[in-house]
């Protein structure tokens, strides 16, 4: 076994969790979770089918209308012990996560931090589901708004945070009144399947929160199911676009609300009067956390003629040095990438990238070494001379890539940067302050770091425009999206 697997043994489930029952699928199949660093098997959980799906929804109906009746304190009281254990497991889920995603275990530990900042968060925000007494109209009659929960939540998760992404969207659900159903990415259902099981240890009533595994085949036999139910009022999804907007389409029939967090593309634009190093510090921390496997990972950076060659130089230095490696290895900061398709992916991107004249100023290819000894490692790579008409423009990498764009004047910069469907994140360095508000009102994204590369926080609204998605993650605004707006009318009191 290795160390990893040792530190989170523990915490280790193989099941299903329905109506507070661990339990196989109906027709007992399983798939492997496999580990991206070495590509062996770590594990087994249940390939949930149509039947599943349907009695996770009927346990989260059954229990709806009691957890929703249930003072907001309780709630919130529950919510801090969930926070509390989480904490206190933060190595063991560290670990769990870095195994099955392959994040440096520094990283992994972090995410746990993270996750558990947004439980915290939606604890105290469960507290203050405020409604309203409007003033009167008419004398006698009393016209208030009631914020109640929508109802049974279907929550379908991403491999790259395993613990934060299902952390953020369980929490706000809980926190409001709702039940939840949820499904974790096939890569990655260990980590939520332990999280759930300190849910049911901190003691959250049956049926509260139920949790399905699925393969890749399997899983929209899963989801049909959910879209085509009339008990599921919402549903909050983190993805790939195409899978959003198949999520949109298949639930209008029964009119979901929908929270949908989708691909980004994001800028980085670095001007003339920035400051260089905060820049690439910046870009450092942005581009390369997780390996690039984020959602608001810069996909394509702007530089501007009069320092890009100082900050292409600068940068370049800083990415070669960095370690690749698996998360067992003390100094790794780039981890293997999710699976073969994801390396793939990338390797197309900069075979494309240099065919259309771009330069490789560091990686740029696959890297296997007696640190990094498994299939799923890429080098991170410096690109320069980059153009829109390269695929890693247009899509975003997923990856260790940094293609850096070479730019003018700000006008033309924002017109590059906002030439995308997506708009979920953006960046830009500089030190002018008019500058500073034209660019960041110019920029068409849910989300902009200005002079900043670490953005996202459990106190600020997470989301996107566009094809990024709606509904917000986090923040005050972050349990709206799980309450609908009631108005009582009493009349005749005068
Ligand atoms: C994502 O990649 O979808 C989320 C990234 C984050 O929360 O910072």
């Amino acid at each position: 076994m290795t160390a990893l697997k040792q530190t989170c043994a523990a915490l280790l489930r193989d099941k299903n969790f329905i109506q507070h029952t661990w339990c196989d699928a109906r027709d007992g199949r399983r798939m492997d979770v496999i580990d991206p660093a070495s590509g062996e098997t770590i594990g087994s959980v249940p390939d949930s089918g149509a039947a599943d799906a349907l009695a996770a929804v009927d346990a989260a109906q059954a229990v709806f209308p009691a957890w929703a009746a249930r003072p907001a304190a309780e709630r919130a009281r529950l919510l801090k012990r969930w926070h509390a254990l989480i904490l206190s497991n933060q190595e063991a889920l560290g670990s769990l996560i870095s195994l099955e995603q392959g994040k440096p275990l520094k990283e992994g530990i972090g995410e746990v931090l993270y996750g558990a900042a947004y439980v915290d968060w939606f604890a105290a925000e469960a507290t203050r589901g405020y409604g309203d007494i409007i003033p009167e109209a008419v004398p006698g009659r009393k016209m208030m708004v009631l914020k109640e929960p929508v109802g049974v939540v279907a929550a379908i998760t991403p491999w790259n945070f395993p613990l934060a992404m299902i952390a953020r969207k369980i929490a706000p659900a809980l926190a409001a009144g709702c039940t939840v159903i949820a499904k974790p990415a096939e890569d990655t259902p260990l980590t939520a399947l332990a999280l759930v099981w300190l849910a049911g240890q901190a003691g959250f009533p049956e049926g509260v929160l139920n949790i399905v595994t699925a393969s890749r085949e399997r899983a929209p036999e899963v989801v049909d199911v959910w879209l085509a139910d009339s008990r599921v009022r919402k549903i909050t999804f983190t993805g790939s676009t195409p899978v959003g907007k198949h999520l949109a389409r298949e639930s209008a029939g029964t009119l979901k609300r929908l929270s949908l967090e989708l691909g980004g593309n994001a800028p980085f634009i670095v001007f003339d009067d920035a400051d260089l190093d905060a820049a690439v510090d910046g870009l450092m921390a942005s581009k390369f956390r997780n390996g690039g496997q984020t959602c608001v990972c810069p996909n394509r950076i702007y530089v501007q003629d009069g320092v890009h060659d100082d900050f292409v130089s600068r940068l370049s230095k800083q990415v070669a040095a960095l370690a690749v490696g698996p998360a067992t290895h003390p100094d790794s900061q780039i981890g293997p990438m999710i699976n073969a398709r994801a390396v793939e992916k990338i390797e197309r991107h900069v075979k494309d990238a240099v065919r259309l004249g771009a330069r490789v100023m560091v990686g740029g290819e696959r890297v296997r070494n007696a640190v990094a000894d498994g299939p799923n490692y890429y080098l991170p790579t410096v690109l320069t001379q980059a153009t829109p008409e390269m695929a890693l423009s247009c899509e975003e990498t997923f990856g260790p890539v940094a293609p850096v764009f070479r730019f003018h004047t700000e006008q033309d910069v924002i017109a590059q940067a906002n030439d995308t469907p997506f708009g979920l994140a953006a960046y830009f360095y500089s030190n002018d302050v008019r500058r500073i508000w034209r660019v960041a009102q110019a920029l068409e994204t849910g989300i902009v770091g200005i002079n900043e590369g670490a953005i996202a926080a459990e106190a600020a609204p997470f989301g996107g425009v566009k094809e990024s998605g709606y509904g917000r993650e986090g923040s005050r605004y972050g349990l709206d999206d799980y309450t609908q707006t009631k108005y009582l009318c009493q009349g005749n009191l005068g």
